[in-house]
């Protein structure tokens, strides 16, 4: 059977959950940045295929109007795709004038791919060219927390994205987790016992139990 992947480039290496987010130095729409710029707020680093696109569009248009959202949790947006900084700067010029927003947050020129392989951002069997609709969330301390892949023909919800680092930091915050569906305000998870007295003693706390594995609290 004929190999799909044969031939294809390799698309460098995905960074995992839990690992440093690769630091890089690169041009942008708001001048030369490096992922260090960022040390001590969230960001949530994305990719699209290519400007001028039509799905493309529509996630930036969304991400800029949670732009205020984000910023109220701590979290700068960063967008990239492989083309220049010309295309970049001449896209968001035509969003501003064609849909009246300005795009609030910097988009990395990455011509050379140097920023999409050190991310795996390529998915070759899907475009050599082009990178997917990847999204990494990562930490004050640049530490990847989550990652989100779409293809190419499926904008991704910005709500979904904000919810996750909403629930990413309340974690942090307050040593839970949270259950699916999980919206603010909701009840969160009491993380599960590690040993049988702490199985006991939890049945004690003034938590919502269904049994000793499955608790629930108001925050
Ligand atoms: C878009 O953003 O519309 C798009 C980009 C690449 C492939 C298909 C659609």
């Amino acid at each position: 059977m004929e190999n799909p992947l044969e031939g294809l480039e390799p698309q460098g290496r995905i960074p995992r959950i839990g690992d440093p987010a690769p630091n890089f130095e690169a041009e942008s729409t708001f001048g030369n940045i490096q992922l260090a710029d960022f040390r001590g707020s969230w960001v949530v680093f994305f990719s699209h295929p290519a400007d001028f696109t039509p799905v493309c569009t529509t996630e930036f248009l969304a991400f800029a109007r949670r732009h205020p959202d984000f910023r109220k949790s701590n979290t700068e947006l960063l967008g990239l795709s492989i083309d220049s900084i010309f295309a970049h700067l001449s896209w968001v010029r035509n969003i501003e004038e064609k849909f009246g927003c300005r795009i609030p947050f910097p988009v990395v020129a990455d011509i050379d791919r140097r920023v999409a392989l050190c991310y795996g951002m390529i998915m070759p069997g899907e475009s050599k060219t082009e990178t997917a609709r990847c999204v990494f969330i990562i930490d004050p301390n640049a530490v990847i927390r989550a990652l989100i892949y779409y293809p190419m023909t499926t904008g991704r919800n910005v709500d979904e994205i904000l919810r996750l680092v909403t629930a990413l930091q309340t974690s942090d915050a307050h040593m839970v987790a949270t259950p699916a569906n999980w919206q603010p305000g909701d009840p969160v998870i009491v993380p599960p016992p590690r040993t049988q007295e702490a199985a006991a003693e939890r049945l004690l706390e003034n938590y919502d139990c269904k049994d000793w594995y499955f608790c629930q609290k108001k925050l």
